[in-house]
């Protein structure tokens, strides 16, 4: 089935769900939790700390993405109206021209170990690199998998500040995040490195800055469909983020938008990736992550190079029934693949927003989002929330003192 679902904005949510149950092969019993499971307490509490209840956030779907010749259907949760809509738009406008081309790099991060008071940092370092194979070995103890599949650690680096060494421990984590298996490497070789470098540790942490550990997207945008007038603005809309920090920090923010609503469906840290997307956006002075330009035939071609550590095993998807379903949705094969995914999203919401801003500007189609949700903050249910949000539209007058008058009857 393809990911184009027409007029899916318009259905009922049991009529989505009907469409997303043959698209996604789901269960009966998937569909029922899709209706109505929520995390029981317990298992909330087993995750943080301190509990005393959940959060709920809506969960919607953006279609129409093809990625390398794949349709997918994305979930997505988030508190911000149009997001969604907007998405999927982007996937729409791609889609006409084949969608969009993506490709991840091998999953390998950065571990970090802090040693200090390095009295002798030349003969430190050599000795580390004597024991480098020694090192490499025991971080690699820790990972049984890893080891198996000839990953794991692959190689150290040595950078000195002031009267400070650090070592990078560079890992192939595969599938995972690798925010765990790096942290117990870095801390079980610690101990061996103080002994060999008569120095003291400190820090022992991955690092969320993972520039080998690369997703790339790209994109046509046809002129026929936006029109060409369209693609100068965006390019220009480009170009702004591309000069000032203050417009290109918006731009990325956008971008975000997108991966982070499939990283909090899927449960994910979006936080570990939030830092890694604006480092890596900084490197040589804060930069867009996407690029525009017009190929030869007048269309807009846009693309995405971003950092993306995310994995499929070993995360916290496992204790939530919707992030599960959500995976299921989303049916990757792997990491990679995964990442391939999120770059996709990251492009096509950040295209969205950018037509919309160079065109009608985004508040129009905002508003009335915004104002269906404030009618159902003043209580409205049912067909009051689009009665009493039109005519909060029609009057120019959103906010909840007139939603709860008009739904008083006044
Ligand atoms: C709003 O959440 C995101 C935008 O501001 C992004 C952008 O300006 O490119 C619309």
């Amino acid at each position: 089935m393809e990911s184009n679902i027409h007029n899916f904005h318009k259905m009922s949510i049991n009529e989505r769900l009907d469409k997303l149950k043959e698209f996604s092969n789901l269960t009966d019993d998937e569909m029922e939790k899709l209706k109505s499971w929520v995390m029981p307490m317990e298992t909330a509490d087993h995750i943080i700390e301190n509990v005393v209840s959940r959060i709920y956030i809506p969960l919607g779907i953006a279609t129409n993405f093809v990625i390398n010749g794949k349709n997918y259907l994305i979930p997505m949760a988030i508190e911000e109206p149009s997001v969604v809509a907007a998405c999927s738009n982007g996937a729409r406008i791609a889609r006409s021209a084949g969608g969009f081309t993506a490709y991840a790099s091998e999953p390998i991060m950065y571990g970090q170990i802090q040693l200090v008071d390095v009295k002798d940092p030349e003969l430190a370092r050599i000795n580390i690199m004597k024991n480098k194979k020694n090192i490499l070995d025991m971080a690699n103890t820790r990972s049984n998998t890893l080891k198996r599949l000839g990953a794991g650690a692959i190689d150290l680096e040595i950078k000195n500040f002031e009267d400070m060494m650090i070592i990078y421990l560079k890992v192939d984590v595969q599938e995972a995040m690798g925010a765990n298996i790096i942290n117990t490497m870095c801390e079980y070789i610690a101990p061996f490195i103080e002994e060999i470098t008569n120095a003291r540790v400190i820090l022992r942490i991955m690092s969320n800055l993972t520039p080998l550990r690369m997703a790339y997207a790209r994109a046509v945008f046809p002129a026929g469909l936006i029109g060409k007038e369209t693609v100068e603005n965006i390019i220009y809309a480009y170009k702004f983020a591309e000069h000032d920090v203050f417009r290109a920090t918006t731009h990325n923010k956008g971008i975000m938008n997108g991966i982070d609503a499939v990283l909090l469906a899927t449960l994910n840290d979006f936080r570990a990736q939030e830092a890694n997307a604006h480092a890596y956006a900084s490197l040589n002075g804060y930069k867009p992550l996407t690029r525009y330009y017009k190929n030869e035939n007048g269309d807009l071609v846009g693309s995405i190079e971003i950092p993306v550590a995310v994995g499929t095993i070993g995360g916290t998807t496992g204790s939530s029934e919707i992030s599960k379903i959500a995976m299921r949705i989303l049916n990757i094969e792997n990491a990679r693949e995964f990442s391939c995914v999120l770059a996709s999203v990251g492009l096509a919401q950040n295209f969205a927003a950018l037509r919309a801003l160079a065109d009608e500007g985004i508040q129009k189609g905002h508003m009335k989002l915004h104002a269906r949700n404030v009618a159902i903050a003043a209580g409205a249910t049912g067909d009051d929330i689009d009665r009493i949000s039109k005519i909060m539209i029609e009057e120019n007058k959103i906010s909840i003192t007139r939603a709860r008058e008009i739904l008083k009857g006044d």
